[in-house]
């Protein structure tokens, strides 16, 4: 019988809260924390600045995990102000973002470097979060399926069967990011079957079932139960509702 694919709120907190307001969100946020299933997580990819005090706060959580929001593509060197994901690993750091819009539009971040990134947290044990989406434009072309699947292949298809079932996809459409306007559920579960394909094409079903994939784009406390719902959404990546503790609480209820 095949585990059941895990279900993860994941908050990206993205360049927001100076070190008070990280205390204060963490307070209101793990003072009576959410207990979660087994199949539940929550991950908080934060600053690297925060990740150690983060980490001392959820240690004791079972479920809770911590991620950075990047890491540089090569294993260790002169990169004056990158951070390398052995650096993290060495530092308790379990996830990794990997490949935000936002990295990919403003550091133009290439498919090949983040392929590396992604084999760059593998090799020590880091659970990359591997982002994909589509801009307004090419939704509007109506090629999104075939944009996502090429961002998908080019990310992480060199990984074996192994290697790829330890990862997690994050679906998030630019045109949602941050402006309110979410996708419908509908939308979200098309995009988010038309991924599981292309991965069982590639790896086959038991794989491919395997991997959660998170949507990401708007997604708050009034509309996570149902995109939660949708049977290929296995939860989300919350940006601006994260940094709300009572949103981002409804958030992780929402996993249910
Ligand atoms: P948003 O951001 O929830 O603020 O739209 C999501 C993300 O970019 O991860």
């Amino acid at each position: 019988m095949m585990t059941m694919r895990k279900q993860i709120a994941a908050a990206n907190w993205k360049m927001n809260l100076t070190q008070p307001e990280v205390k204060a969100l963490l307070d209101q946020l793990l003072t009576e924390p959410i207990s979660l299933q087994s199949h539940e997580e929550v991950v908080l990819a934060v600053p690297f600045l925060y990740l150690e005090q983060v980490r001392q706060r959820i240690e004791s959580l079972n479920g809770y995990r911590l991620a950075a929001q990047n890491c540089h593509q090569k294993t260790a060197g002169a990169f004056t102000g990158e951070v390398s994901a052995a650096m993290l690993a060495s530092m308790g750091i379990k996830d990794c973002v990997i490949g935000h819009s936002e990295r990919r539009e403003y550091q133009a971040e290439s498919d090949a470097q983040l392929a590396e990134k992604v084999d760059r947290c593998l090799e020590v044990g880091i659970r990359p979060i591997f982002c994909c989406g589509e801009s307004l434009s090419v939704r509007e072309s109506g090629k999104q399926n075939e944009f996502v699947g090429a961002q998908v292949r080019a990310g992480l298809f060199h990984l074996s069967a192994e290697s790829i079932s330890g990862i997690v996809i994050a679906y998030e459409p630019i045109w949602a990011i941050g402006t309110g306007k979410t996708a419908s559920s509908a939308q979200a579960q098309e995009m988010h079957a038309a991924i599981r394909a292309v991965l069982t094409a590639h790896y086959g079903k038991e794989v491919a079932e395997q991997i959660p994939i998170l949507y990401g784009g708007s997604v708050k406390a009034s509309n996570a139960a149902e995109l939660f719902g949708c049977t290929d959404v296995d939860g989300g990546l919350v940006g601006g509702a994260s940094l709300n503790a009572t949103e981002f609480r409804q958030i992780i209820a929402a996993l249910k």
